[in-house]
């Protein structure tokens, strides 16, 4: 059995009184299942399959779903289902896999069919049920499945059929368990998330009342209760999620906050000052703003390799930010600040398999990924959300939107879109006004949201140009939009020809030392989305 992970076990993400636990087979939609539940009103779960059925009794969940998964319930090793889960007296729906589980698990039979039935399907409802009540007779649904379930187990209803599956979903009302085989958290099944509200609230009673604003009661009160009187230090990076957490705890402990905001001169142009402006002014949190780009830049000197650049941002960030809890913990007293806020999210929580409990920092290739010598104790107050949700607690908080649908910025920031050559002052200027110029046009075409990263790259190369009947050796400006899910996979963006036009003549007009610009259109993989 897959052994459950600390942070799992000490219910590191649990944050409502009624939650839906998915049980994760493998699918490759387990994490949006949870999500689905989520946009219900529902606070859910993943949870590794192995997760022993004394402790999910333990944990009293209002119900039970079983995701999909690339196994056969008849393959070696394949992952088992405890009958004594069907038991508990917890309502369970098992979706494709997990639905072919129970039917095999409850005596029903469950076949290799002679063709898979892979995307679209329809589902012709025979019997509504509990779970397809209400809904049409003829829909469509989404299918990802080889073996196929023939024959409903012994007290169960089979409720629809589709072109492939003789049997597309079972109920058994009176022992509380449902299976269907066709994925409901997918947007081509239609009434996938109407069918997964049937089974909230008809089935296991769930009231609903997860939103942001009972997120921010709740983080509040769990915040309050690990912190006490003592100190908090908080990284802001600009982003949304430290710019979250940090308002979150604010919102928890007022003054106890401090937040350090180091300003390395690598980001994008006005972000420094909007940040500031926002937690100083708007919110009125203790903020210390640290000039430090002369500081980067001195680091920076005379490096041309990407590694380097970001080992050498990364080593700087900490000790400037350790020079700083020093500063502060000498003006304030005592030991200084105790705790130290990340805004790990939840999708970091599942990557790194559960996490490993308080110590996990957020490292990636962050540069607030600060070492763990700093001994502090984590204040993770983001932990059990998903990006979406982060946002709409910031708005929740007042947030503004400009920092709430801010894309995703590297931590080394422009350094590492210098390419091939050394980020100097004056390069990083350069690709900072042309930064603004590309995020001018972006937005006000109305494409910001829609486009999941959206910047330029310098490379150190220059070309010929002719200007005003001049000759001229000038930058070449490398402009890269990409739309994408997760930053795992993304496609170029197809930016309207006129856009193009635009931004590129801005370009050239209004920055003397560019005379080129060119629109990376490779999608990831092969390329990765930065250059470096
Ligand atoms: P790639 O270039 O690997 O990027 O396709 C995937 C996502 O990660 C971001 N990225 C970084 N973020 N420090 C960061 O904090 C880095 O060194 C770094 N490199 C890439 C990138 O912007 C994209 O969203």
């Amino acid at each position: 059995m897959t052994p459950v992970p600390a942070a799992a076990r000490a219910g590191g993400v649990a944050a409502a009184s009624e939650e839906i636990v998915v049980l994760d087979y493998g699918g490759q939609y387990s994490q949006l299942i949870a999500r689905r539940v989520r946009d219900c009103g529902v606070f859910s779960e993943l949870l590794p399959h192995g997760v022993s059925t004394d402790e999910l009794a333990a944990r009293g969940p209002r119900g039970i779903i079983l995701s999909g998964g690339p196994a056969s319930v008849y393959a070696e090793g394949a992952p088992r289902l405890d009958r004594r889960l069907l038991e508990l007296g917890i309502p369970v729906l098992g979706i494709c896999y997990g639905m072919q589980l129970l039917v095999h698990a409850l005596g029903g039979r469950v076949e290799q069919a002679e063709v898979g039935e892979f995307g679209r399907s329809e589902l012709h409802v025979r019997e509504p049920g509990t779970l397809l009540a209400g809904l049409p007779l003829e829909q469509t649904c989404w299918m990802s499945h080889r073996d196929t379930v023939f024959e409903a187990p012994p007290g169960f209803s089979a409720l629809a059929s589709s072109s492939a599956s003789p049997v597309a979903a079972v109920e058994d009302q009176a022992r509380g368990i449902y299976g269907i085989q066709f994925h409901p958290e997918v947007v081509h099944t239609p009434y996938g998330p109407e069918i997964l509200r049937r089974f909230l609230t008809e089935v296991c009673g769930c009231e609903r009342t997860w939103c942001a604003a009972s997120i921010v009661q709740e983080q509040t009160r769990r915040i309050r209760a690990q912190v006490g009187d003592g100190r908090v230090i908080c990284g802001l990076s600009g982003g949304v999620d430290s710019s979250v957490a940090a308002l979150l705890v604010h919102r928890a402990v007022g003054d106890q906050l401090t937040c350090v905001f180091v300003d390395h001169g690598l980001m994008r142009k006005d972000e420094g000052e909007q940040v500031v402006s926002a937690f100083q002014d708007t919110f009125k949190v203790p903020l210390v703003a640290v000039d430090a780009e002369q500081r980067f830049l001195e680091k920076l000197r005379g490096v041309t390799d990407p590694e380097a650049k970001r080992k050498a941002i990364g080593g700087e960030f900490i000790r400037v930010f350790e020079e700083e809890a020093g500063r502060l913990a000498a003006v304030q007293g005592g030991a200084g600040a105790r705790y130290l806020v990340q805004g790990t999210l939840y999708s970091d929580v599942i990557e790194s398999g559960g996490g490993t409990g308080a110590a996990t920092i957020k490292s990636h290739h962050n540069v607030g990924g600060l070492p763990d010598d700093l001994r502090f104790e984590l204040v993770e107050p983001l932990r059990a959300l998903f990006k979406d949700e982060v946002r709409a607690v910031g708005l929740e908080l007042g947030l503004p939107e400009r920092l709430v649908w801010r894309q995703p910025f590297p931590g080394p920031g422009l350094a590492i879109r210098i390419v091939g050559g050394e980020a100097t002052k004056q390069r990083l200027n350069l690709l900072r006004e042309a930064d603004h110029i590309l995020q001018d046009e972006i937005r006000r075409a109305g494409l910001y949201r829609e486009l999941w990263q959206s910047f330029c790259v310098l490379p150190d190369v220059r070309t010929v140009g002719v200007q005003g009947d001049e000759r001229t050796y000038g930058y070449v400006i490398v402009v890269r939009a990409v739309t994408s899910d997760d930053a795992m996979t993304a496609d170029w963006a197809r930016l309207p020809y006129d856009l193009l036009e635009t931004i590129a003549s801005r370009m050239i007009n209004e920055l003397r030392e560019v005379n080129r610009v060119v629109l990376d259109i490779t999608s990831k993989p092969p390329g990765t989305i930065e250059w470096e």
